[in-house]
C-alpha cells in the first residue's frame, strides 16, 4: 500500500520488511508506537551479551554499508586501533546524492529506529560518543530526530547507566548547511568539527583509525544503523535467511523519473531485476504515458548509465558492476524517448560542478569545463573540437578506460566499473560520468545537434529532481 504521511513510499506485495516495519503507522515516529511494536528490544537483547558477541554477530550477518560504497559494517567497526580512547560513532544522515531519498524517510518515519541502531553500533564497538548529522534541508527529519532522542533520554536509552548497566553513551545532534561533499565522510567530519567540509586524503589514514577530533570514528549510513535492532533482536541468521549470501538482508531503493510510480520500495538483495523494479506492479509500473524506456542510472547520480539490455540485471552489487555501473546508493532515475539525452547529462554535470568543494584542481577546474561546455552544446553552439575537450578533460579527471553498458545497438562490450580517478572523492568523476555515459550511448544525439546542427524536436526535460 501507499501511506499520506510516507509519501512515495510503497510496500505493495508481500516482501519482508526489516528497516520499513513501521512505515505503515502514521505514528510511526513516536516512542509509544516504537515501544508496541518491539523498539529498544534489540538494545535490551544486546546489552545482555558481552560487546565482543554482539559485533561478531553483525560480523556474521555481512550487513553491507549503505551509503554506497558497500563495505562491511562489521569489518569496518574491527578497524579502530586497540587502546586508543575515546573512540567516535558518526551517523552519515547527510544523504544528497541525485535520485537518492531514502535515509530521510528512515529519519523522518522511524528515528527511534536509527537511535537503536546507534547505541547498538556503539556497545558492541566500544564507541563512547555519537554524532548524528543530517543534511541542512531535511527540516522534518531534523526536528523527528530531536524529539526521539528527546524522549529516548527521558526513558533512560541513552546517556549514564543505560537501562541500568554500566554502558554509557550521549548522542549529539548537528544539522548540516546542505553541501553535497559533506556526504563525503571525511568531509563530514571537518564539517563537524567546524571547518570547511573538504574530504581528508585516504588512504593512507581511514576514519576507523583517525577521524572526529583526530580519534577512531566510525562513520556508517543511516539505512546500516537501522538495520542494527531487527540483527541484534532476531540474530544473525535470520538476517542472512534474506536476500544473497553475498549480500544479505534488504535495501531501500528509490525510483524516480519517468515511470508511473516513482517510489521508494525496500527490496530483498538479489530477487529483484530492474525490469521488476520499473515495470512490476508493486513497483513502478511502467513508463509513465505508455512511453518506451531509453536510458536509466541504475545507482545514484554518479552511476554510469544502463540501457533497457540491462533491465534483466538483478539488484546485486557485482552483476551490476561486471555489467559497467553500480548500485551505489539505491538511486534508480529512469528516462524514457522523450528525453534529450545531451540535456539530461548536463542536468547531473551541472549539479555536481556546483557541487565541487574546490580542494582537487581536476574537479575544481574540470567539472566548471565539463559544465560549460555541455551547457553550450546543449544550446545548439557546440563544435566537434567541444566532444574532443569533454574527453581530454573528462581523462584528466578519470585517467583510462571509463565503464559503460554493453549495447547491442552500438556493439559495445561492456566495459566493468570502476574506474580510475585523480581526486580525493567521488564528486570530480561524477562530473565527467553522465557525460560519458551519454556521449558513449547516445552518440548520435551529439553528432545531431553538434555535426549536423539538427533542430531538435524532443521536449528537453529533466530525469533528474535536483
Ligand atoms: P570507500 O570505498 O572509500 O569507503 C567505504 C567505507 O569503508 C568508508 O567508511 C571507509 O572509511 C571504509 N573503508 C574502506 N577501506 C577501508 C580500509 N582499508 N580501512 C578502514 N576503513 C576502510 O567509499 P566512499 O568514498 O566512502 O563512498 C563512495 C560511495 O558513496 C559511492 O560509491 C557512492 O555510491 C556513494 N555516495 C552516496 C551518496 C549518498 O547520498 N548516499 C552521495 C555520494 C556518493
Amino acid at each position: 500500500g501507499s501511506y499520506p504521511w510516507a509519501a512515495g513510499y510503497y510496500d505493495d506485495g508481500d516482501r519482508p520488511q526489516i528497516v520499513t516495519s513501521r512505515f505503515k503507522y502514521e505514528d510511526s515516529h513516536t516512542i509509544d508506537r516504537y515501544h508496541a511494536t518491539g523498539g529498544y528490544e534489540g538494545l535490551k537483547k544486546a546489552l545482555s551479551m558481552p560487546p565482543e558477541e554482539v559485533h561478531d554477530e553483525v560480523r556474521k550477518s555481512t550487513l553491507l554499508g549503505r551509503g554506497g560504497a558497500g563495505f562491511p559494517a562489521g569489518v569496518k567497526w574491527g578497524f579502530t586501533p586497540q587502546g586508543v580512547w575515546p573512540r567516535y560513532l558518526v551517523v552519515n544522515g547527510d544523504e544528497s546524492e541525485p535520485g537518492t531519498y531514502k535515509d530521510r524517510l528512515l529519519m523522518e518515519l522511524d528515528p527511534h529506529q536509527l537511535i537503536e541502531g546507534c547505541l547498538i553500533a556503539c556497545y558492541a564497538a566500544g564507541l563512547s560518543r555519537c554524532f548524528l548529522y543530517i543534511r541542512g534541508e531535511m527540516a522534518l527529519a531534523h526536528e523527528r530526530v530531536a524529539k526521539a532522542l528527546d524522549d529516548a533520554y527521558a526513558h533512560g536509552y541513552i546517556g549514564t547507566n543505560i537501562l541500568g548497566t554500566d554502558f554509557s553513551v550521549d548522542i549529539v545532534l548537528h544539522w548540516g548547511a546542505g553541501a553535497y561533499v559533506v556526504g563525503e565522510e571525511t568531509a563530514l567530519i571537518e564539517s563537524l568539527e567546524g571547518e570547511r567540509g573538504m574530504p581528508r586524503l585516504k588512504p593512507p589514514y581511514f576514519p576507523a583509525a583517525i577521524g572526529l577530533y583526530g580519534k577512531p570514528t566510525i562513520v556508517n549510513n543511516v539505512e546500516t544503523l537501522s538495520n542494527l535492532p531487527f540483527i541484534a533482536l532476531n540474530g544473525s541468521a535470520a538476517y542472512t535467511a534474506i536476500g544473497t549470501e553475498t549480500s544479505p538482508g534488504t535495501r531501500m531503493i528509490a525510483v524516480s523519473g519517468h515511470v508511473k510510480r516513482p517510489g521508494v520500495f525496500e527490496i530483498v538483495n538479489g530477487s529483484t531485476t530492474f525490469r521488476d523494479l520499473l515495470y512490476g506492479d508493486e513497483f513502478s509500473q511502467g513508463m509513465r504515458d505508455g512511453r518506451e524506456l531509453k536510458a536509466f542510472v541504475p545507482g545514484g547520480g554518479s552511476a554510469p548509465w544502463f540501457l533497457p539490455d540491462q533491465l534483466d540485471i538483478s539488484f546485486e552489487g557485482r552483476e551490476a558492476g561486471s555489467a559497467g555501473s553500480m548500485l551505489g546508493s539505491g538511486a534508480v532515475m529512469v528516462m524514457d524517448d522523450t528525453t534529450d539525452i545531451p540535456a539530461a547529462a548536463l542536468t547531473l554535470v551541472k549539479f555536481y560542478a556546483h557541487e565541487s568543494c574546490g580542494k582537487c584542481v581536476p574537479c575544481r577546474e574540470g567539472g566548471t569545463w565539463l559544465y560549460r561546455i555541455v551547457e553550450r552544446i546543449v544550446a545548439g553552439d557546440g563544435t566537434d573540437a567541444d566532444l574532443e575537450t569533454i574527453r581530454e578533460v573528462g581523462q584528466s579527471i578519470c585517467p583510462g578506460e571509463m565503464p559503460h553498458a554493453s549495447s547491442e545497438r552500438l556493439g559495445l562490450e561492456a566495459v566493468p566499473f570502476p574506474y580510475k580517478m585523480t581526486t580525493i572523492c567521488f564528486v570530480g568523476p561524477s562530473a565527467y560520468v553522465p557525460i560519458h555515459s551519454a556521449m558513449t550511448l547516445f552518440p548520435e544525439e551529439f553528432e545531431a545537434i553538434v555535426t549536423k546542427r539538427e533542430v531538435r524536436t524532443t521536449i528537453p526535460v529533466t530525469a533528474v529532481p535536483v
